[in-house]
This record gives structure tokens, sequence and C-alpha cells, in this order.
């Protein structure tokens, strides 16, 4: 399973990727607008910064599908070889990626909830689709259990090369039980990646090994 950071704080971007783990990056407008930045620049200065597909979403007052393809061809021309074009799940959505994904532009169909709503964006042409498990979680409902079957569902028709990219994630337990699914990617904020990289025991053993080492070698 690869990583996408799921941010558009450009700082956090730079910090996971010198680390080496993200292979791309996924925004929202919420994400975008917490960092009070202009909308389309945000996500050029992104795309210079991580060499991967980038997911700009369509703007949410764009609700028709010929509105969001004059839209998603705009995300796409701001960086033809990094953007893909996230766009929600409805039915001027799947309208839209139909006609972006014939003109070979890749699409990132989000806010799925339900494996018939990640078929049927396959079936529309989108590159991803990205079930939303923290947000299932958050009604008592069971989000890994969502992925589980997206996942089960596409290895059964090998003519769908779309990828499951995990969203919503909010712990390290959640990114060890998508990569158990088989998931293809799990886009995870910079605070989950961080939490990720430290145990306890791993600290303890650093600190431990520092000691022990100066109080021979000094500094
Ligand atoms: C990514 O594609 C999604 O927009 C994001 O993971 C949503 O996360 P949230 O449910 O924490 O807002």
């Amino acid at each position: 399973m690869k990583f996408f950071i799921d941010t558009a704080n450009v700082d956090e971007i730079r910090r996971a990727n010198a680390m080496g783990v993200i292979s791309g990056v996924t925004t929202n407008p919420s994400l975008i607008a917490k960092e009070g930045r202009d909308y389309a620049q945000t996500l050029k200065e992104i795309a210079g910064i991580v060499d991967g597909p980038i997911s700009g979403e369509v703007k949410p007052t764009t609700e028709k599908a010929e509105d969001m393809i004059v839209e998603g061809r705009a995300i796409y021309a701001l960086d033809p070889k990094h953007m893909v074009v996230k766009i929600p799940m409805t039915e001027e959505g799947l309208k839209a990626i139909c006609v972006l994904s014939s003109e070979g532009i890749p699409t990132n169909c989000t806010l799925i909830f339900t494996a018939g709503q990640a078929l049927l964006a396959a079936r529309a042409g989108a590159a991803y689709v990205s079930p939303f498990v923290g947000r299932l979680d958050d009604i008592s409902e069971d989000g890994l259990e969502l992925v589980t079957m997206i996942v089960d569902i596409f290895s059964q028709y090998p003519d769908i090369q779309t990828e499951i990219i995990v969203a919503s994630v909010r712990s390290p337990k959640h990114i060890v039980e998508a990569a158990m699914t088989g998931a293809d990617i799990a886009t995870v904020p910079y605070q989950v990646i961080e939490k990720m990289v430290h145990h306890p025991l791993t600290d303890a053993g650093i600190e431990k090994f520092k000691k022990d080492y100066q109080k021979v070698f000094g500094r």
C-alpha cells in the first residue's frame, strides 16, 4: 500500500516528502480553505513539490457536469504531469468523470460511502475512488469493512483498473487495517504519519543507547 498525504499545508507536504514515504497528495476544499491561500496557486505549488498524483477537487459550488468538466480541465492544466481531478459522487459527478477520463484526464471520485458507489465510479472511468473510513466510523458504521468490500469486488473484475484510496484516516490502526485489506493507497494526515513513526520502546531505546554511549565515549 502506498501513502499519500492528506493536506494542503505545504510545510507538512515538504516534511513528509523529505522522509521519502509519500507518493502523492490529496486535498479537498476544506483543507485548502484552512490554508487561506489562492485555490489554484496552492494546487500548483503542491504539484511542484511531490512528483506523484496530486488530487485537486472541483469547487463545491460547481454542481453541473458541464461546469465540473470546464473546471476539471483547468485543474488538470495547472500541471498535467501530476494533477488528478477530484469529483464528488453525484449523478453530475459521474457524467463529468466519464467525459474527463475519455479525454485522458485522471479523476478521483470522492465521498464514497458504499461499494455500489465505488463500482459506479470505476465504471464511469475514475482512476481512483476514495472511500471515507473515519466518517463512517464516526456514525458507528465500519469504514474498513467498506474498503474490504471494494477491494474484493474490484479484484473479481480484472478490467477495473481503478485504484482505491483509503481516505478520512484518523489513526495508525486505520492504516495497518487498510493495508491488510489490500487497498492500493491510504491518504494520511501529517499528524498520523508522525504518530506512526513513534513507539515508546523505540524512543526509550534511542535514549538508552545515547546514555550508554556517552558514559564511555562522551559526546
Ligand atoms: C481525502 O481525499 C478526503 O478529502 C479526506 O481524507 C477527508 O478526511 P476527513 O473525513 O478527516 O475530513
